[in-house]
C-alpha cells in the first residue's frame, strides 16, 4: 500500500483556488467567494465531531483502514462512512492512499492520535465535548446576545460562567496552549532576573488542570506552586501534577478566588484564560485583590486573548476578537486591551513590565508600581 503519496499535510491547503478567478473578475462575486468559505467554516467542527462522536479516530489509532473496515467497526453505513473519511482528508486530519485493490485507505497521522484520545495530556477531546455541549447551540444565540448585551436582569454586564461540569470537560482540552506560553513566561521571568526559582513561590489562580504552573516547576527547579480551584477541578490537578512528576512542589486549594484568602507573600500569581471571563468591573477587583496577594517583588503574569490597539494588524488581535465574539456567543466575558489592563493595574498601585507575543494570546508580565 502507497501511503506516501497523500498522506494528511502539516500544511492547511485553502478551500478556494483564488487563483481561477479570471483577471478583473466581478469584485462582488470575489466577495461572496471569501464569505462563503467563511459561512462553510461550520463544516470543520461538524465532520471532526461527527468522527470523534462515532470512535473513527480511535480506530484509526489502530491503524490505517478503508471506509469498509471501519464502516463495519463503527456500525456505519459505507458510502456515509467514505463521505465522511473523505471530508477529513480534505481537512488535512486524515490521510488517503490507493490501497492495493484500489479502495483508498485512510490513516490518521502519528502526531494527531494524541489529540483525540480522551486521556491524552494535549488531547482536544474535552474542547469537542464542550462544543458540543455549549458552543454550538450558544452561537445560534448571538444575535440575541448582541442586542441585549448578555445582561442580567438588573442590567449588569455578566461574567461567562459555564458550569462545573462543563468545564471538566473544557480544561482538559485547553491543554494544548501551554507549553509554547509557559516558554515565553519562562523567558519573561528570566529576562525579569528570575534564575532557579529559590525560596519563590506562586500561585495558579483557577488553576483548571495546574499546566502552567506544573510546566513553570519544570523551568525552575526550586519554585513551588499552590493551584486554586474549585472543588470539582483540582483532583484533576492533582492527578496531572503527579503525572508530570510535580507533585512535590504543587499542591492544589480548593478555593472560590472571589470570596477566599490567597496569602500575602506570592512571588507570581499566573492567570491564565481568566481575565477573558470577567467584566471590566471584575477584571479591575481581581488586580486590587492580586495587589495585595503579591510579594514585594512579585510578579503578576496573565496570559490571555489580549488586544493591543497599536499592533492592529496582528493576528493575536484577530483570534482576540473573535474569541471576544464566542465570549459573547456563551454569555459574557471580553478580549480586553492592553489598554484596559494599564488602567486597572495603575488603579491597583501596579505597573506593566512586559506584554509578550505567544500562540493565540499574550502574556502580560506586572509588578508593583
Ligand atoms: C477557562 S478555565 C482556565 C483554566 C486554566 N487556567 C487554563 O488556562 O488551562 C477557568 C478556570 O477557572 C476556574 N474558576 C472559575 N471561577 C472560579 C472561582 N470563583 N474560584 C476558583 N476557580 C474558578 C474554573 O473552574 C476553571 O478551572
Amino acid at each position: 500500500m502507497n501511503t506516501s503519496a497523500t498522506t494528511a499535510s502539516a500544511n492547511h491547503t485553502p478551500l478556494v483556488d483564488t487563483a481561477l478567478f479570471p483577471e478583473g473578475g466581478d469584485g462582488e462575486v470575489r466577495a461572496a467567494h471569501r464569505l462563503y468559505e467563511h459561512l462553510v467554516g461550520i463544516w470543520a467542527p461538524g465532520v471532526v465531531e461527527a468522527a470523534q462522536d462515532l470512535g473513527a479516530f480511535a480506530a484509526l489509532t489502530e491503524g490505517p483502514a478503508t471506509a469498509a473496515q471501519l464502516s463495519e467497526r463503527l456500525g456505519t453505513d459505507l458510502r456515509a462512512t467514505r463521505v465522511l473519511l473523505d471530508g477529513l482528508h480534505a481537512y488535512d486530519v486524515l490521510g488517503r492512499a490507493r490501497g492495493e485493490d484500489g479502495q483508498p485507505v485512510y490513516s490518521l497521522p502519528p502526531e494527531m492520535h494524541g489529540v483525540f484520545a480522551p486521556g491524552g495530556l494535549y488531547s482536544l477531546a474535552g474542547k469537542i465535548t464542550h462544543d458540543r455541549n455549549v458552543a454550538w447551540d450558544a452561537w445560534r444565540n448571538l444575535a440575541e446576545n448582541v442586542r441585549s448585551g448578555a445582561r442580567t436582569s438588573g442590567g449588569a454586564q455578566q461574567l461567562n460562567q459555564i458550569s462545573e461540569e462543563d468545564y471538566t470537560a473544557l480544561v482538559r482540552g485547553i491543554n494544548f496552549w501551554a507549553p509554547p506560553i509557559t516558554q515565553v513566561l519562562a523567558e519573561g521571568l528570566r529576562a525579569h532576573g528570575w534564575t532557579s526559582g529559590a525560596d519563590r513561590r506562586m500561585i495558579d489562580v483557577g488553576c483548571g488542570t495546574g499546566i502552567y504552573s506544573q510546566l513553570l516547576l519544570n523551568e525552575f527547579p526550586e519554585l513551588r506552586a499552590r493551584g486554586l480551584d474549585v472543588e470539582r477541578i483540582v483532583p484533576i490537578a492533582q492527578e496531572q501534577a503527579k503525572r508530570l512528576g510535580v507533585a512535590d512542589r504543587f499542591r492544589t486549594e480548593i478555593c472560590d478566588f472571589w470570596n477566599d484568602d490567597w496569602g500575602n507573600d506570592s512571588s507570581l500569581a499566573l492567570f491564565v484564560n481568566i481575565f477573558h471571563l470577567q467584566t471590566p468591573e471584575s477584571a479591575h477587583e481581581l488586580l486590587l485583590k492580586t495587589s495585595k496577594s503579591l510579594a514585594e517583588d512579585g510578579v503578576i503574569a496573565i496570559a490571555d486573548h489580549i488586544v493591543d490597539e497599536d499592533e492592529d494588524g496582528s493576528t493575536q488581535n484577530k483570534f482576540s476578537r473573535l474569541f471576544a465574539a464566542s465570549m459573547l456567543a456563551t454569555g459574557g466575558g471580553d478580549a480586553f486591551t492592553v489598554q484596559d489592563y494599564d488602567q486597572w493595574l495603575a488603579d491597583a498601585g501596579l505597573r506593566r513590565i512586559a506584554l509578550l507575543d505567544a500562540p493565540m494570546h499574550r502574556v502580560l508580565l506586572a509588578g508593583h508600581a
